[in-house]
């Protein structure tokens, strides 16, 4: 049988067609405009990521057996609001993860409200990009589209909609809505009535791996394939990394290097820090998981790369680097804000500790180093609550280069096992839609057999005392710039 695994991403979305065994036959990418309306501001059109999949299906299936596809499912970009009238329209265009327009609506949930009771409620904390400030951001701002909402999804979920007609969304996902109870794994009550919205208006909640549907027969018949293709409720981004890296059952990790950077431990218990730091989200393997997540990872080195030294070639611009651990230019990587662990939507993008003699090699390493510096500090927060890893995975384009995997074994001092398949969400979103079709009879099942180290990067004692030296004057980099991140804001 074959499984089709859909990774839903900001800048494009990618297919993956596996088969049973977990060998990958057919890889398809296809991108989609991201608009920036106002500073600060990050939405896209839901018909854009319709188009761009199904296209993106046909292709992927331009030479394969159409009758051997058994499933689909998803990862997605998490946290997009994606609210639909009575006809199942989109009301306006979706607002994204990264969209920092919120900060008003966060400030009442965690001020007013509270963070004690949001955390009671939902196990975490309100943050610009999650989905219930931008409910009530809308409905302050929008309310004549507010009036009009008959139903609130998620980006994957629109997708699985388009595909079945049923309005589901997964526990993973659902986490980061701040409108789900993730200990009990069901919608809450309390932020439901603090939000405005009716428990009917949103989705019905599925475990990543169950069916939700199968693909509409007029849906089938457009992409020649079978009446009774399953589908998969799937899951946020991160989560099927997570499986398609392995990262499941108890105290694994995951690093992904993407256009966000997240840091992903696995837990077979609930679990919260102290300040909240970290989210606390429901896994994709039925079980649950912590996770810092920062806005720009390796779309700080796309950002360094592309628009300000103007070059494409990325290995060539890292071969001049030679002096790891000795770097004193230093960079915030915080270019659209931070979420995990400052929660701060005014940080800003710094470069730090130039001098006369300072190189474009560098300015190039800092911007890599400032990026894995930003994941120990959640990697921090982990530790507090005696979390103690020895290795990490690792996916996402920015792990393709070999020198920013050192950098992040040195920074973080893990172990990182490189797997024979980086494609994480597309990978995992195969493999789930795999379990839903009974192939295997459990995530943690799938991934054992799936999953495959090719290797390891080693942390070398001698560069993790230099890095920490450097990670203690990073960590004090951030504090000194925040009070100034409040006036030039
Ligand atoms: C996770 C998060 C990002 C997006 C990126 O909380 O906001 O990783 O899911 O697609």
């Amino acid at each position: 049988m074959l499984y089709i695994g859909i990774d839903l991403g900001t800048s494009a979305v990618k297919l993956l067609l596996m088969d049973s065994q977990g060998n990958i036959c057919n890889i398809v990418s296809r991108e989609y405009p991201l608009y920036f309306p106002h500073p600060g501001w990050s939405e896209q059109n839901p018909q854009d990521w319709y188009e761009q999949t199904m296209e993106g299906i046909r292709e992927l299936l331009k030479d394969a057996d159409k009758n051997q596809v058994a499933g689909i499912s998803f990862g997605g970009q998490m946290h997009g609001l994606v609210i639909l009238d009575e006809k199942d329209q989109v009301i306006r265009p979706a607002i994204l993860w990264n969209d920092g327009r919120t900060t008003e609506e966060c400030d009442y949930l965690n001020n007013v409200i509270g963070k004690d009771k949001l955390s009671e409620y939902t196990a975490n904390i309100s943050f610009t990009g999650f989905t219930a400030p931008k409910i009530l951001w809308v409905k302050k701002n929008e309310p004549e589209n507010f009036a009009r909402i008959k139903k609130i999804m998620l980006p994957k979920d629109y997708i699985a909609y388009r595909l079945t007609g049923v309005h589901c969304t997964d526990v993973s996902d659902a986490s980061g809505m701040l409108l789900f109870d993730v200990k009990n794994r069901c919608w809450s009550k309390e932020m439901c009535e603090i939000c405005g919205v009716r428990e009917e208006q949103l989705a019905t909640c599925y475990e990543s791996y169950e069916k939700v549907g199968c693909v509409l027969p007029e849906v089938a018949d457009e992409l020649g394939l079978p009446h009774n293709v399953v589908v998969a409720a799937g899951a946020g981004d991160n989560a099927a990394a997570a499986v398609g890296t392995g990262t499941v059952g108890d105290n694994m990790c995951n690093i992904s290097l993407g256009t966000s950077g997240t840091i992903f431990i696995s837990s077979d218990h609930f679990g919260v820090d102290q300040n909240n730091a970290l989210h606390s989200f429901a896994h994709a393997d039925g079980h649950y998981h912590l996770m810092g997540c920062m806005l720009s990872a390796a779309s700080c080195n796309k950002w360094w790369m592309d628009e300000i030294i103007g070059t494409k070639d990325y290995a060539a611009e890292q071969a001049q680097i030679s002096k790891l651990g000795e770097n004193h230019v230093y960079f915030l990587p915080y270019l659209m804000g931070e979420r995990s662990p400052h929660n701060d939507p005014n940080a800003r993008g710094t470069f730090i500790g130039m001098t006369m003699d300072t190189s474009r090699a560098d300015m190039t390493q800092a911007v890599l180093e400032g990026v894995a510096f930003a994941l120990r500090d959640s990697l921090e927060v982990a530790k507090s609550l005696g979390i103690h890893l020895e290795r990490t995975k690792i996916c996402g384009g920015g792990a393709k280069s070999p020198l920013w995997k050192k950098m992040i074994a040195n920074i973080l001092n893990l172990k990182v096992d490189v797997i024979e398949s980086e494609e994480g969400p597309a990978m995992g979103g195969a493999m789930l839609a795999a379990v839903a079709c009974g192939e295997y009879a459990s995530v943690e099942e799938i991934a054992e057999k799936f999953v495959k180290v090719t290797g390891t990067v080693e942390p070398d004692p001698e560069l993790v005392a230099k890095y920490e030296d450097r990670y203690q004057k990073f960590r004090q980099i951030y504090p000194a710039c925040r009070p100034l991140f409040e006036i030039i804001k």
